[in-house]
């Protein structure tokens, strides 16, 4: 055997063997239990605190939103997409219905024209065969410099939602 492949065995045999001591020292101890996974992980997550409430907590409160969503282009939308987690305001907005709801349970209103680009902006950039991770067909895009930019008015860029109602665009 040439000398260069008996030095390569060596090391590779050097190499093999660092990585078997290392793998029994750095693996989780709860790895492989069950499978090809950390056992505990499960645990882990299931005592992660809950923050989403799901779509169907908003009807008994909003109801009227609700179904009007339900009949327009934003169907699919879930409400906490846009308002964010609601699991609080889902819990405690009730006893404030004759009131102003705390700071701590109001909700984000995305209404900013940023907000509703995050979807609708077309990216020119987006290879559209290839990467195309934003189906043009599924979800209609608009050029954000084109489509309604400035309020001759006031020189300023209109919201989106002073045209489209959000809940039934
Ligand atoms: C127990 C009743 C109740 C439930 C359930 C409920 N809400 Fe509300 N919500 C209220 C009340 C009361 C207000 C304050 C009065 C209003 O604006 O209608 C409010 C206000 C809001 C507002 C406006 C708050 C602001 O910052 O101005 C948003 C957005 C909202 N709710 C979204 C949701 C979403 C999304 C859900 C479901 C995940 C939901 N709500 C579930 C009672 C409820
Ligand atoms: C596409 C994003 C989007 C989705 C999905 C959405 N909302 Fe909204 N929502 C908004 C925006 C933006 C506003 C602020 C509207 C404004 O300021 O005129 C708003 C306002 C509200 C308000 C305050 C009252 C009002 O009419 O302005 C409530 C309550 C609300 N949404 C509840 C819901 C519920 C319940 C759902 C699900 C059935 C939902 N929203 C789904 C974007 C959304
Ligand atoms: C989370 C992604 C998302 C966000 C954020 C979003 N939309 Fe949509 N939008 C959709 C989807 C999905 C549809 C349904 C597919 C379609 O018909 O384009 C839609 C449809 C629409 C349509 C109808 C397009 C048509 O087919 O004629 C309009 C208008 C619209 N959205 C406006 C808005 C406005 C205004 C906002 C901001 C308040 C907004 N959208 C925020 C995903 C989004
Ligand atoms: C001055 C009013 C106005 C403003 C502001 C406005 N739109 Fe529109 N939008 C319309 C009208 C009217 C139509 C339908 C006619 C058309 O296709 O141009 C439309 C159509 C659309 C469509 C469907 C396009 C298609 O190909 O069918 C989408 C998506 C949309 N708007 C999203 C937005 C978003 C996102 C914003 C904010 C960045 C916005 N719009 C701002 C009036 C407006």
């Amino acid at each position: 055997m040439p000398q260069q492949i008996k030095r390569l065995v060596i090391a590779f045999a050097i190499i093999i063997v660092l990585f078997l001591i290392l793998q029994q020292v750095l693996r989780p101890a709860s790895f492989g239990k069950t499978g090809h996974y950390r056992f505990l992980a499960i645990g882990e997550n299931e005592m992660k605190e809950i923050n989403y409430a799901g779509s169907q907590s908003c009807i008994k409160c909003h109801e009227e939103i609700n179904s009007d969503k339900a009949s327009g282009y934003h169907a699919k939308l879930k409400c906490e997409m846009c308002h964010g987690p609601s699991l609080k305001h889902v819990r405690f907005a009730e006893q404030f219905a004759d009131s102003e709801l705390p700071d701590s349970l109001l909700l984000s209103k995305p209404g900013e024209r940023k907000d509703c680009l995050v979807c609708h902006q077309i990216n020119a950039a987006r290879i559209k065969i290839v990467f195309d991770t934003i189906d043009n067909s599924v979800i209609k895009q608009i050029d954000n410099l084109k489509h309604n930019p400035i309020n001759k008015k006031t020189k300023e860029a209109l919201n989106c939602i002073d045209c489209h109602y959000p809940h039934q665009p």
